[in-house]
């Protein structure tokens, strides 16, 4: 087919006097067919017509579009279309700056993360298992390390700083695997803004947990306002249902322990007692009789078969009290451990104790990494920082990928990671003039 018989996502939407954006979603959504020619989209006359067949209405498009998904946007100035983000120029290069081991993955790319995960495009699309990231807040400062030198700045605030996060989830999400999640870390104050972002890029179907953090010790000041100790980690699956959950547990604590488990018996350890009867009376079955001499109480049966019961006698895991009434012992070392609800405790080390402004606690990591990636996954962190999750990724036996644009987080990388024995291969993205 010629040239001249495809439009370009431009001239459909002047067509139909809506945004770039909004023809995105006609397309994303199967609503509009569209062909990709040298990185960009572009429609035939004849899918464009058989659309404004279908899609002839009185009520302007994006409200058309709107009603039908029941989703919703959030609208700011200068947001660009998710095609040009997508498939606009990227001519750069990743150049070796160091080679510390084999194999590729397992490496820190120095550069704008825009561009690199553009670049990563190549070679990662939809192979990434996990994203985690904790960029910056919007907040309007600078971070300085304790030696005070400036590790990173963040001075981009309210929509300039959702749409620079907006373009590089659009990407993320073309990088995340059938399988994949992302987890993204944010504060109370634009946190609300971001959630509505990530529903339009990863499709609100695909939320999963909006999962709170203590972050640290109650606030004490004058200001009349409630102490903010928590922020919040968004988590979106590319495909919700799909993704990897391996459903760890969070273990007992000893406090818990002796409450739940308050005896102590010389051969099982901490235990408790069950009573061996349920609720119902069985009619006519085993568990409605005589076992060792005892019927189950009045309007209760059984709650195991009577040759269950004898079984668990033998073992002695049946508890006999004084008076004779016979309770199950059940055993701490059993517990399986507690699922993990959306309030974490994962409190942040003041900046003496860490090697990087706003670094992220090793263990929230560990427990985000080892719920959200298997042993063969690639982990992506492209707002790295002290490479926290690369480190916890690489202990945990992950293959990773971190991206910077600080020197401060490179130079924090290097010496680390030589320090601990993690080899990790050294990048720059550099564009090429
Ligand atoms: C909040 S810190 C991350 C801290 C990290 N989670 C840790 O535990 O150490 C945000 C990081 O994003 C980096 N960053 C900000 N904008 C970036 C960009 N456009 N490209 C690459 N990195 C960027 C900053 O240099 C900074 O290191």
């Amino acid at each position: 087919m010629l040239q001249s018989n495809f439009l370009t996502v431009e001239q459909v939407a002047d067509n139909l006097q809506v945004t770039r954006q909004t023809v995105s979603k006609y397309i994303r959504s199967c609503e509009l067919n569209a062909v990709k020619i040298n990185k960009s989209y572009r429609i035939t006359v004849d899918d464009f017509e058989s659309f404004l067949n279908k899609n002839s209405t009185t009520e302007e498009p994006q409200v058309a579009y709107l009603r039908r998904t029941k989703n919703c946007f959030l609208e700011y100035s200068d947001k660009s279309d998710e095609f040009e983000i997508l498939y606009g120029l990227e001519n750069g290069q990743f150049k070796s700056i160091e080679t510390n081991h084999k194999k590729d993955n397992n490496k820190f790319i120095f550069g704008d993360n825009l561009l690199v995960l553009k670049k990563l495009l190549d070679t990662h699309k939809s192979k990434i298992d996990l994203v985690y990231i904790d960029p910056p807040f919007g907040t309007g400062q600078n971070f300085n390390s304790i030696d005070d030198d400036n590790a990173y700045s963040d001075k981009l605030i309210d929509s300039e700083f959702l749409e620079f996060l907006r373009k590089r989830l659009f990407i993320l999400r073309e990088l995340l695997s059938e399988q994949g999640s992302i987890y993204l870390h944010i504060d109370k104050k634009i946190g609300h803004y971001v959630k509505i972002i990530m529903d339009e890029v990863f499709g609100h179907k695909n939320f999963i947990n909006d999962i709170t953090r203590i972050k640290c010790n109650p606030k004490n000041f004058a200001r009349n306002a409630y102490g903010n100790y928590t922020d919040m980690i968004l988590y979106y699956a590319k495909n919700r249902d799909k993704q990897i959950w391996n459903d760890v547990k969070e273990s007992m604590s000893k406090a818990k322990r002796e409450e739940l488990f308050p005896k102590k018996h010389p051969k099982f350890g901490h235990y408790t007692t069950n009573p061996i009867h349920a609720p119902g009376k069985t009619i006519d079955g085993d568990t409605g009789m005589e076992w060792k001499g005892l019927m189950p109480p009045k309007g209760r049966h059984w709650r195991y078969s009577r040759k269950v019961l004898d079984e668990l006698d033998y073992l002695g895991l049946i508890e006999w009290s004084s008076n004779g009434n016979p309770r199950k012992i059940v055993k701490a070392k059993d517990h399986k451990g507690f699922k993990i609800q959306d309030l974490w405790e994962f409190k942040d080390k003041g900046l003496s104790y860490v090697d990087y402004p706003t670094q992220k606690n090793y263990d929230l990591l560990e427990r985000i990494i080892k719920n959200s990636s298997n042993e063969n996954s690639i982990v992506l962190d492209c707002f790295a920082g002290s490479g926290s999750t690369l480190k916890v990724s690489n202990s945990l036996d992950r293959e990773w990928i971190g991206i910077d644009n600080s020197n401060h987080s490179l130079n924090v990388i290097k010496d680390t990671f030589k320090n601990e024995n993690i080899l990790c291969n050294f990048y720059e993205y550099n564009t090429l003039s």
